[in-house]
Order: C-alpha cells, then structure tokens, then sequence
C-alpha cells in the first residue's frame, strides 16, 4: 500500500506557535505509524514563501521578501527536527522545482479548458504605476466602519473586496487608487460541482474526513461552485506562463496546494525514484492542517487534480482539526498572545509538547492549551504513569538482578492484551483519531502499574523468587511493546528505552524480545517543579500586547 502524506504549509512569515504544531502532529504520527507497519510512505510539507503575508513583513522591517523566506524556512526546518517531524522532504514554494511545477499544472489546465480569462475591475495606483495586489488596499470596512485592509475586515470578520473599501487609499503610497479594467485567468471551479458533490458523500459515507470537513463542505457546494480568479496581483509567487500576462502571477491558492505535487516531485527526482505510486487510485492519502484550510484541500485541491487529469489521486482523508486557544483565549501573533515553538523547545522536552499536544488535540472541538494543564499532565501522566512505569521496573531489575532481566513465562492474559492493543490502536491512528488512540495506550500503561502493585515485586524477591522473575520478565515485556506503540507519538523517549534495553528496530507487532542486561538506567522524564505555572502565565501577560 502506498500512503502519501501532505502537511499544510505554513506562511514563512512568523514564528510557529502551538496552534500550528496541534494542527500539524497527526501528519508525522500517521508517517511513523504507517512505516513501522512497513508501508511505503511519502510525507512532506514545505514553508508557504510566496503571497502577501510575507511581502508585508517584509515591507514592514525594510528587508526582501527573500530575506523573511530564509529567515523563517530556516526556523521551521529547525523547529520540526527539534519536534521529531520526519517528514521525507520540508521544501518550500520559492524554489525552481516549485515554480516549475505549478506552470505546468497551470499550463495543463489552460489546455484542458479549465481556465478562461476573465476581464474584471481592479484597483490601479497610478503613482506607484501597479494593480494593486488586495492588502495593498487600505480603507474603511463597508460593514462595521472600522479600519480594514482589501481582502478582510479584522474587526467583523466581513470577506471583502478591495473595490469595497470606502476611502481607500493604496498601502504603498497613501494616495486613492483608481479602478481600471484588467484580464485575469479564471478556474471553472464549477465544472466540477457533480464531481465534487459525489466524492464528498462518499467520503462521509465512508467516515474517512474530520466532521468539519463534511460540514465546511457540503455548505460550498450547496451554494453552488463558483469560478474563482486563478491569477492575481501579487507582490511575490509564480508567474503566469502565458505571453502577456507574465506580471501576474498564479493565485495563491492554486499554487500553494500544488506544493503536494512539486513535493513529490522533488522527493522523487532526489531519491532517484518514481513517485507515481503516491499519485493513483489505490493511494491512500492523508491532508493535515486546520480548520482555515479545509475548502483548499476538499474543494480546490480535488478540482484541480481533477482538471490534470488525476482524479483516482482525490484525497482520502481529511485530517482537519479545530483550533487550539490559550489560557481559553483566541491565539493571536498580533497581540502576541501565543506560544512561541522555539521558546517553548528551549525549555521543555519535545515529547511533552507532543504528548499534551495528542491528548488534547483539537480534533472535532476546539482545544485549550493552559500552562497549568501542560504541566499537571507532564507531571502526573507521562512521568508519573509512564515515567513511573518503565523507572520502578528498571530500577528493580538493576537493585534486584543486577541489570539482567530474568528469564520467565510473560503473564498470559497481558499478553494477550498487548497483542490486541497493536490493531487496536492502529485503526484509531488510520481515521486520524490519535487522541484516542493515545489515551487506549495510556489506559494500559495505568493496568501496568496497578499490575506491580498487585504482584509486589519488593516482597516477593524476598517470598517467591519464581513469581518476582515472572512480574519482572512481565513488566519489562510490557516496557518493549509500550515503547513500540508508543513511539509515533513520543518518538524521543521511546528512542531512548530502545538503548536502555538494546531492543531491535521497531515493528507494528506484538514483541517479546530477549533483553538481558539493562544499558544504563536514567529517567525518562524530569518532573516539571509547579512554580513554573505562574512564571510561565506570567510571562505570557506580560509579553502580551
Ligand atoms: N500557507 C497557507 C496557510 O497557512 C496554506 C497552507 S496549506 C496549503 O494557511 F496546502 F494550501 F499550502
Ligand atoms: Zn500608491
């Protein structure tokens, strides 16, 4: 089975904050997952260099557009190694393989009749002598009287249309734009509502797609597709392969999705390997990111597969999660209210992050991240359960038996339950639910301490030393399988109890290794001291605008 696995691309424009890595996570979880099951997987993502946020930034602190794009790529790149993301390629769409592909795309579709030039009024400066991209575009909102830029209204959320705007004024200059008459492509996104209708009631009926992607939807296509711009105005991106119109460039949306492609592509011509595999109708395919995204990868992405004639390559499945708030508020980088990837990763251990991050994933309702909350389940579940676990065993085996694991009969019944856990947390993992499969590890992690207490291994030494061999060739079986299972989601400290056990490669089965003598023991987890919850929300207000 081939999985092809595409992570949204975030603007390198700013900082990652937890919001991104919450929407993000299930992407590698999926990738390491489906690898220790020995299929062949393709995971990539990239920054998203081109369009306007990015050309603002950089307006705003006087330095080029390539400039942030490096500054940012670079950050990410960081950010995701330090967080585990094994992605087969990170790239980014200011690259010639980038650029490449999405003319080709564009210039398929022109020949397929899926793109039609569109003659439309858009706002010119004649000082700047430019059309003026949308958030170049300043102006009051037509809705709520507030300060808006031309693409959206911030205060009352109102989609707008810089043509809308009531004084606008242009945000390189500051003089009034003129409306002046220009051509742009257009995308017949309509040709493809029969298409797309079936395909998302197949996708609900198969329960293949987060609920919100079905909503968000099957609200588009009730109210009918509409053909949408497909070149743009933009400061920075892909030019349109067409004579003429090589000033404009290929609207943000369409180019951005292509990223799957090209990064496929590029994954492909570097290994030296083919990746049509990845792109056919028995791939299956998994589209990570948030809610903001969903109607480019259910609605846009489809159509223009679609259009190039890829249809059998529709995405499978949808993995589009809810939003993650702060201390119960909206994330907002502009009020800086956020918390920042790589200040976070200075301070704590990337499996905390990737724990709480799971567990509390905002699959189908928003989620809260809390300093409070991160730490208590720091402390009490991944050390004090787990941590706990694999620590008391492992120091019993070193005080006990001199680091060599006795050779005994495992409990049967355990067993038997770690046998079933494997599929059974493997089929929550493939509908993208981690959160629960997560929580059915941890429900067993739970059974394995009650199991020590039960069997008290301290008095047994001392009264039945068969029995104490028994518990601790129990425990330390159940220490191998957990960390198998539990290394898509907390790959670090898994790593690390395969060194103290010397165990062999990871596989996605039920394991009873023969260990022998323990490598050096050290805690899998430091317990975070309480006082950090203050300093940490402390901080948080004060940083806040
Ligand atoms: N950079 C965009 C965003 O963060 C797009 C991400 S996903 C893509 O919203 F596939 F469309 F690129
Ligand atoms: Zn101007």
């Amino acid at each position: 089975m081939s999985i092809f696995i595409g992570g949204a691309w975030p603007y390198a424009n700013g900082s990652l904050h937890l919001g991104h890595i919450a929407a993000l996570l299930p992407g590698d979880i999926l990738a390491r997952y489906y690898r220790l099951k020995g299929e062949k997987v393709l995971y990539v993502s990239g920054s998203d260099c081109n369009g306007t946020p990015i050309s603002i930034r950089a307006n705003a602190e006087g330095v080029s557009v390539q400039e942030i794009a490096d500054r940012y790529h670079a950050e990410f790149a960081d950010c995701f190694l330090k967080l585990g993301f094994t992605y087969d390629l990170y790239t980014r769409t200011d690259g010639a393989f980038h650029h490449q592909v999405v003319q080709d795309v564009f210039l398929t579709l022109l020949d397929n009749g899926y793109l039609f030039k569109n003659e439309v009024e858009q706002a010119y400066c004649e000082t700047d002598e430019r059309f003026l991209p949308d958030r170049f575009v300043e102006g009051t909102c037509p809705n709520c009287g507030s300060r808006a830029r031309g693409d959206q209204c911030d205060v009352c959320g109102s989609i707008l249309d810089p043509l809308d705007l009531i004084d606008p004024t242009c945000k390189l200059c500051g003089n009034t734009p003129v409306v002046r008459k220009t051509e742009h492509f257009y995308f017949k996104l309509s040709a493809f509502q029969e298409l797309l209708a079936s395909y998302v009631a197949e996708a609900k009926q198969a329960g293949r797609w987060r609920e919100n992607a079905i909503h968000q939807s099957e609200r588009y296509l009730q109210e009918g597709l509409h053909d949408r711009a497909a070149s743009r105005d933009l400061p920075n991106g892909v030019n349109i392969p067409v004579a003429g119109y090589e000033d404009k460039k290929v609207y943000v949306w369409i180019e951005a999705v292509t990223g799957y492609l090209s990064a496929s592509h590029e994954w492909a011509e570097q290994c030296g390997l083919s990746d049509t595999d990845f792109w056919n109708g028995e791939t299956v395919s998994y589209y990570v990111h948030g809610k903001d995204n969903i109607p480019f990868h259910t609605i846009i992405w489809p159509a223009i597969l679609a259009g190039i004639g890829k249809a059998d390559a529709i995405p499978t499945h949808i993995v589009s999660n809810e939003y993650l708030t702060l201390e119960k508020q909206k994330l907002s980088t502009s009020r800086n209210w956020a918390v920042w990837v790589p200040d976070v990763l200075e301070r704590y251990h990337p499996d905390s992050l990737r724990y709480f991050l799971t567990a509390n994933a905002p699959e189908n309702r928003d989620a809260d991240f809390s300093w409070r909350e991160f730490i208590y389940s720091h402390n009490s579940e991944l050390l004090g359960a787990y941590g706990n676990f694999v620590n008391r065993t492992l120091k019993f085996v070193e005080k006990s038996y001199d680091g060599i694991v006795p050779n005994a009969e495992i409990h049967p019944s355990i067993q038997h339950a770690i046998t079933d856990l494997y599929p059974a947390v493997g089929s929550l993992i493939e509908r993208g639910n981690c959160k629960e499969a997560l929580e059915a590890i941890f429900h067993f992690v739970r059974q394995a301490n009650k199991y020590f207490d039960d069997q008290q291994p301290w008095k047994q030494v001392k009264e039945d030393p068969e029995a104490c061999d028994r518990t601790m060739a129990t425990c330390v079986y159940i220490i191998a399988n957990l960390t198998q299972l539990l290394s898509p989601f907390l790959p670090f400290a898994s790593e690390a109890v395969k060194q103290m056990l010397n165990l062999p490669s990871f596989i996605w089965n039920e394991t009873n290794p023969k260990v022998g003598k323990l490598q050096s023991i050290s805690p899998l987890f430091e317990r975070i001291p309480v006082e950090r919850i203050e300093e940490e929300v402390l901080k948080l207000q004060q940083n806040a605008r």
